[in-house]
């Protein structure tokens, strides 16, 4: 059962959440019903339900396969290939899981192709010399230029240290069912393969193959991410639609001059959560000039840093604060006889304790200042709980880009600058830069 809370503070009234009532139920009939634009890429809509326990085994038995061989697991893959996967492994693992040695049976996953960087990508195929790794590599075009070239160095590279036909049982594709060179690929060298459906979009696939692959390999329960989706949808679907209150909150504050609004979080781990939503709400509805520009902070930290900028800047902002309820761990502050350092009022508190402190000290002095706020309260960070924030967002996501009146599942921006870029390179059917 869904138990995500959403909570709209004082950001908007129940009068004006009344008065938008009518465009937010129209865009929810518009996502239902398949009858708006965009409208050959909802497969993420029901994709939970559909997505049956042969394909979550068939990920498992690619998945252990991968973590019995490998001590090291490179994800490559872009955008929507990467950072849903990107964000639930960190919020799953420990924070210090990164300096830990990857091993057989609980290997390392690290991401790669997100990047042209000629130094990740030098010191990455330096680390992984003495590494048994493996491959998985996303692309749904196949032909995505960060990730080729990653792919590229990486597959010559396990092909050197293994021999082909080891190399070729450690890399597995995702990608389209028949296009692309990637593909192509995969077909020639007998890589196994996963299917992007046509009708999910990239920033919608942390459901697909694309996030649950990586996520498995990482060790976590896929079954259960998919499941919170679910309970996510059943409860939308009977009535309880806290993804349509979002949707029209969002729109009331964008009426209403609030031009930017910032994911905010308490808990370091979901730092790339942030990342993820970034994509999921900016690449949906910045369009036709049009759009919330969606930024993040991760909270304590970027108070000393942002801070200022959030309560005094032009008051163009709001947050959406997303909380966490139950820690996984306890910590008190210790006694200090000297209490040199003035905490001994606190001494016997739990670390959690302050830092909810901080939060709602904060949530306090920026509606102060003039800063809507909205809560999302997580109970915990589970499998379960990310499945269904993950279903909300992408459900709020089309239900606002509607109430925007843009089609929020196409990207026509993104291409621009990639058509500079080959131009500069003198791609064959480019021509050379004037
Ligand atoms: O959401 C999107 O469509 C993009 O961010 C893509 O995911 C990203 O460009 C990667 O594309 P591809 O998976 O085709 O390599």
């Amino acid at each position: 059962m869904s138990n995500i809370k959403l909570e709209t503070l004082n950001a908007v009234t129940a009068a004006q959440l009344d008065a938008i009532g009518a465009d937010a139920a129209a865009a929810v009939k518009t996502l239902d019903t398949a009858s708006g634009a965009g409208n050959d890429f909802l497969g993420w809509t029901d994709l939970p339900e559909r997505t049956d326990s042969k394909l979550l085994d068939e990920i498992n038995d690619v998945a252990r396969e991968l973590r019995n061989t490998c001590d090291t697991v490179v994800c490559i893959g872009i955008g929507g290939s990467y950072l849903g996967a990107k964000f639930v492994i960190e919020s799953l693992s420990g924070n210090f899981a990164a300096m830990e040695p990857g091993r057989i049976g609980a290997p390392k996953v690290i991401f790669a192709g997100q990047n042209i960087s000629e130094d990740y990508l030098f010191e990455l195929s330096a680390l992984l010399r003495n590494r048994r790794f493996g491959i998985i590599v996303i692309s749904k075009s196949g032909t995505t230029t960060e990730p080729a070239i990653a792919f590229r160095i990486l597959k010559e590279q396990l092909e050197q240290q293994e021999g082909r036909e080891t190399a070729a049982q450690r890399i597995v594709a995702i990608t389209d069912a028949k296009r692309g060179a990637l593909r192509t690929l995969a077909t020639r060298e007998g890589y196994r393969t996963f299917v992007i459906e046509d009708n999910v979009g990239g920033r919608f696939s942390v459901l697909t193959p694309v996030g649950l692959l990586p996520i498995a390999v990482a060790g976590f329960n896929i079954s259960a991410l998919v499941n919170g989706a679910r309970d996510m949808h059943a409860r939308c679907s009977a009535g309880d639609d806290i993804a349509a209150t979002y949707a029209a909150a969002r729109n009331i504050l964008y009426r209403n001059g609030k031009k930017i609004e910032i994911l905010v979080n308490y808990c370091p781990k979901l730092h790339f959560l942030g990342e993820w939503w970034k994509q999921l709400y900016g690449e949906s509805e910045g369009k036709d000039g049009k759009g919330i520009f969606p930024a993040s902070v991760d909270f304590s930290t970027d108070l000393h840093s942002m801070g200022q900028m959030i309560q005094q800047g032009e008051r163009t902002i709001f947050e959406t604060v997303v909380s966490v309820d139950n820690v996984e761990h306890n910590l008190v502050i210790p006694e200090d006889k000297d209490d040199l350092d003035g905490l001994n009022y606190i001494a016997g508190k739990h670390v959690d304790y302050v830092n909810k402190m901080a939060e709602k000290g904060t949530l306090m002095a920026h509606l102060d200042g003039g800063v809507p706020n909205l809560r999302i309260e997580l109970p915990r960070i589970s499998e379960n709980v990310l499945g269904q924030l993950i279903y909300f967002f992408e459900r709020a996501c089309g239900i606002s880009g509607y109430m925007l009146g843009v089609n929020p599942f196409n990207q026509p921006g993104v291409e621009d600058y990639k058509r500079n870029m080959f131009t500069l390179l003198e791609k064959p059917g480019y021509g050379p830069a004037k």
